[in-house]
């Protein structure tokens, strides 16, 4: 059904107060996933409540967990009676995070189904290093019309090396192998903060895995996980999001609840453009009580500025003194927020994997619409600092990964109303 809520959002002259930082998405979706691997029950704390965790939840029922939400942030989730092992192209097609679901699976169950992911706006992402790391493993694809099967009576650990360090290839292999015979290692691994995050969890749950946070990840199969506690890291590209936020409306936010270890390649950045940040154990205050100055940027994995904040950093740009080359090496496909910006008056030309953005006084406020989810944050962000009203269409998107983005920037001042127009179906 089509979606008609928007934001509506006035022009807010500095974000003042506090935040708090939700569970980190990227991170809750492969733990959840995870779960799969043990046939017990699993309390997860600080889960974001979103529309993607919603999705996932699906799926993992879909294949027979159960699920029940405790408290606002806490899912207990049995995977005890696991009985089926493909998931229908309706669940998966709704989140791409849904492939995470195949290592576990694999291991767990020997075989599973499931759709393949289609293209996205970013760009087209195919899933051939995990079918490769999965084959290595010892497991056999099969691919039929729109969808791939993976079976495998057992998996042996063996050495990967990743042609590129995707992050959810690295993560649906690390799964796998937790189950599998002998020692396993993944080379060019991706080393993302969510990476260590998922290690942790299965490390408590058992597993034998070092390495994780590095590019190279080793680990020791063991024959069974159990179900355990365990509490989401935070978001940092929520908190990253918040940290422009204040920078572009000249306020004076403090982001509570992170770990700024994270967030290193954007707060660099931020002090290179002039922003004054403090930052302690768990928190950072960013102020900005002048204009930024333009700097370039490139994505690149991590320790690298991350392609899930390059959208924001876009935005910003585009009110910043000079000019700024923002650099997309990760996703062929990633300036879509580019033309929305523009129609506020921001000055981008986009060439090949280029965006050079000419910094300007202001921006307008009109009807703009969100492609993907960081470009609907981008656009709020532009939203909150452009002269007088904007409209921010397709915020489903937003919803996918931002818990409560119109409340939490409601509590900080700012003029941000989300207009329900959509019918209940
Ligand atoms: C994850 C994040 C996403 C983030 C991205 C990069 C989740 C749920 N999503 O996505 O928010 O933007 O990391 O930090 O955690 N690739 C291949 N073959 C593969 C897999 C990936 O060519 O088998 C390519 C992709 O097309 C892309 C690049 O590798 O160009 C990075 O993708 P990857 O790191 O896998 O991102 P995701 O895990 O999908």
């Amino acid at each position: 059904m089509e979606n008609k809520d928007f934001f509506l959002i006035k022009k807010c002259d500095g974000l003042r107060g506090e935040v708090s930082i939700s569970g980190c998405k990227n991170a809750a979706l492969p733990i959840m996933a995870a779960t799969l691997l043990s046939g017990g029950k699993t309390t997860l704390k600080n889960v974001p409540m979103l529309s993607d965790i919603r999705n996932m939840s699906e799926i993992l029922t879909c294949f027979g967990a159960s699920i029940t939400q405790k408290n606002k942030n806490e899912l207990i989730i049995d995977t005890e009676n696991i009985l089926h092992t493909i998931a229908p192209y309706d669940l998966t097609c709704k989140l791409r995070g849904s492939f995470l679901v195949m290592g576990p699976m694999l291991a767990r169950m020997k075989k599973v189904r499931l759709s393949l992911p289609g293209g996205c706006p970013i760009g087209s992402r195919p899933v051939d290093l995990h079918l490769k790391g999965f084959a290595a493993l010892g497991a056999t694809i099969t691919k039929g019309a729109g969808f791939v099967e993976v079976k495998a009576e057992e998996l042996i650990g063996t050495k990967i090396y990743l042609d590129f360090p995707s992050v959810g290839a690295t993560e649906n292999i690390l799964m796998a192998a937790t189950l599998a015979k002998g020692k396993t290692t993944i080379e060019n691994a991706a080393a993302e903060p969510e990476i260590a995050d998922l290690a942790n969890f299965l490390n408590k749950m058992g597993a034998r895995i070092t390495g994780a946070g590095t590019d190279t990840i080793t680990v020791n199969g063991v024959d069974k996980l159990k179900g355990i506690k365990y509490s989401i890291m935070p978001d940092r590209i929520e908190a990253g999001t918040f940290m422009i936020a204040s920078a572009m409306t000249n306020g004076d936010v403090l982001i509570k609840d992170i770990i700024p270890e994270h967030i290193k390649p954007l707060t660099a950045k931020l002090l290179e453009m002039g922003a004054d940040l403090e930052i302690t154990n768990d928190t950072i205050r960013v102020r900005a009580d002048k204009i930024c100055t333009a700097k370039d940027v490139k994505t690149l994995p991590f320790p690298g500025f991350p392609t899930d904040m390059q959208a924001q950093m876009t935005a910003l740009l585009s009110l910043s003194k000079g000019t700024g080359i923002v650099t997309e090496t990760i996703f062929e496909n990633r300036f879509m927020h580019v033309a929305e910006l523009c129609r506020m008056g921001a000055q981008i030309k986009v060439e090949g994997h280029c965006a050079v953005v000419e910094g300007k006084r202001s921006l307008s406020g009109t009807k703009v619409s969100a492609s993907d989810l960081r470009a609907g944050a981008a656009l709020v962000l532009a939203g909150l600092a452009a002269k007088g009203q904007t409209q921010v269409f397709n915020i489903h998107h937003i919803d996918r990964g931002y818990e409560n983005l119109d409340i939490k920037l409601k509590n900080l001042g700012a003029q941000i109303e989300r207009i329900e127009r959509t019918p209940l179906q």
